[in-house]
């Protein structure tokens, strides 16, 4: 038998001042939970689609690299302005289309088409703005361009599409009028696209942005007919559906919930909701570092599980839309190294609550919330993704422990399997964060502080508090930064000698792969 890798992690302040190790067969490190393979997953905002030019960013070869180092991922397009768009092909069915016959190496934008919309984005953005302020939004047609270009870059990058349709378009009683996603679904099922759907985002402010009320019983018919239309398909028939995309639960939200489980439970494949922390536009670098924020997440997923469980037991539930801040994210905050331990602690307790997938607002566009910046680049949150991808395995292990050190906030702790495409079995990853100022140290008990320990920690190229704004993250000392439009950088841990602690660097993300930690749920 192999000795059972009981990973016991004590904060200080829970005073045992050492080393706990649990009765490995009450085993602790047994998995508590199993994640999705694409747990991690992005969105694209259908804004992106408010002029259909603008989909070709996504032709550009370093947004297709930097996309494909986070697969296995859905990405998922929708968003407030999915429920504005209507699909008008413009080609006769017989004249096919070249984009998607063409092999992934082909698909190239042009450097100066690349650099003329990267600046016709940037005003374009102010428009969008302005709509979202005056929550006015225009009807956006869009061709068959749109769904090849989403096509052809998700199965180019090996993510899973996930297409957002119009739920507002609705007949004179009231219920959704299928014909256009009709058209749209004939026209993809032409071109053998193999896809997912949704319908409808945050059918709970349906009224303030377009004086139509939806009720939830009303929403999970309308998924009903979809799923009915799906099913006469023979490529669809057994595609995914997701939804109902609602907000986080305030008011009256999660009696739409309820209301759409009551009947369109039966309809979908996971039950989606959105969460954000704050509202971007008056937020604090504070509120990016405060643990009771962060916690927030914890209540807000309880409320929709319980939800669920009451009315469809045992159904996925997933975070379809999630990010730091709403309304576009706070700019040099939710586009700086800051970020971070919003998004790593939501993918840690995201987690542990048993959120099967977490889809980030948003990979490109729209906003600040954004993974790769306006100019293309790769932002602190893209690089800490990427890392998450590498270093995280499905199975998520028991910490214990952990909710004793309630106090200490500041240093927060995940523990999953490590992803067996990178280490071999048995191994496991410590997450951490350290929010803190004070003084903190993780132990490690015995049988694992033998193993050894490769340390990716993630820090601001800049020192101190100011360093949290900076637009760059280092990785054990060293600059992430593409070395060209093609390649990565290494990702390189630093082998740590055996130790029965572990350091975590002031205001630090951190991946600790326990290499030979032999713990028998990672086998
Ligand atoms: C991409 O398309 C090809 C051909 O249709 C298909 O075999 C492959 O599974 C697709 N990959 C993804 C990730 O969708
Ligand atoms: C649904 O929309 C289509 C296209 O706009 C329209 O022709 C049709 O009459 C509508 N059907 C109903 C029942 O409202
Ligand atoms: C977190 O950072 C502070 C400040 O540098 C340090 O005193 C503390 O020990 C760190 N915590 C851990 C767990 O390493």
């Amino acid at each position: 038998m192999k000795p059972v890798a009981v990973l016991v992690l004590c904060v200080l302040s829970c005073q045992t001042d050492g080393v706990n190790i649990t009765d490995p067969d009450r085993n602790s490190s047994a998995v508590i939970r199993r994640v999705d393979r694409r747990f991690l997953s992005v969105t694209i905002d259908a804004s992106l689609a408010s002029e259909e030019k603008f989909m070709y960013l996504l032709s550009s070869p370093k947004v297709r690299t930097l996309a494909k180092a986070l697969s296995p991922a859905f990405l998922r397009f929708g968003g407030t302005r999915q429920d504005f768009m209507v699909f008008s092909p413009q080609r006769h069915q017989q004249e096919s289309g070249s984009t998607a016959d063409q092999s992934c190496d082909k698909v190239e934008l042009p450097w100066w088409l690349e650099e003329r919309l990267k600046k016709e984005w940037t005003q374009q953005q102010l428009i969008l703005m302005r709509e979202d302020l005056q929550r006015k939004y225009s009807r956006v047609k869009f061709t068959e361009y749109t769904v090849d270009l989403l096509h052809s870059f998700t199965n180019c990058s090996g993510m899973d599409l996930i297409f957002g349709l119009n739920a507002l378009l609705r007949t004179a009683d009231n219920s959704w009028n299928s014909s256009n996603a009709r058209s749209l679904l004939q026209y993809c099922e032409s071109r053998r696209y193999r896809m997912s759907w949704e319908l409808g985002n945050e059918p709970n402010s349906f009224e303030k942005k377009a004086g139509i009320r939806v009720d939830g019983y009303q929403l999970g018919q309308d998924f009903t007919r979809l799923r009915e239309m799906m099913s006469e398909s023979k490529f669809y028939h057994d595609a995914g559906l997701f939804g109902p995309d609602i907000g986080q639960p305030r008011d009256r939200r999660t009696d739409i919930l309820e209301g759409f489980l009551r009947s369109g439970a039966e309809a979908v494949d996971a039950c989606t909701w959105h969460h954000y922390y704050v509202n971007g536009r008056d937020t604090s670098l504070e509120d990016f570092l405060d643990p009771e924020i962060l916690d927030t997440l914890a209540s807000k997923t309880k409320e929709v599980l319980e939800k669920v469980k009451l009315v469809s037991p045992g159904k996925t539930v997933w975070l379809g839309e999630t990010s730091s801040a709403y309304g576009g994210g706070a700019a040099g905050l939710s586009d700086t190294f800051a970020a971070g331990f919003m998004w790593l602690d939501k993918l840690g307790l995201a987690a542990v609550l048993g959120l099967r997938v977490v889809m980030r607002q948003v990979f490109i566009g729209s906003g600040s919330y954004h993974l790769v910046d306006e100019n293309l680049d790769p932002l602190p949150d893209y690089w800490l993704s990427v890392l998450y991808k590498r270093l995280v395995g499905p199975e998520v292990l028991k910490i214990e422990g952990f909710s004793s050190v309630a106090r200490s906030k500041r240093v927060r702790l995940y523990l999953h399997c490590t992803n067996r495409n990178s280490y071999s079995g048995g191994a496991v990853t410590l997450i951490s964060m350290n929010l803190s100022k004070k003084p903190a140290r993780i132990s490690v008990p015995a049988p694992v502080s033998s193993s050894t320990v490769e340390a990716f920690v993630l820090q601001s190229d800049q020192p101190g508090k100011e360093g949290l704004y900076s637009r760059s993250v280092k990785l054990n000392g060293e600059v992430l930064k593409m070395v060209d439009d093609k390649t990565l950088p290494d990702f390189k841990g630093s082998r740590l000698p055996p130790a029965e602690r572990l350091q975590l660097p002031a205001y630090s993300l951190a991946f600790f792969v326990l290499t030979d930690a032999r713990a028998a749920a990672c086998i």
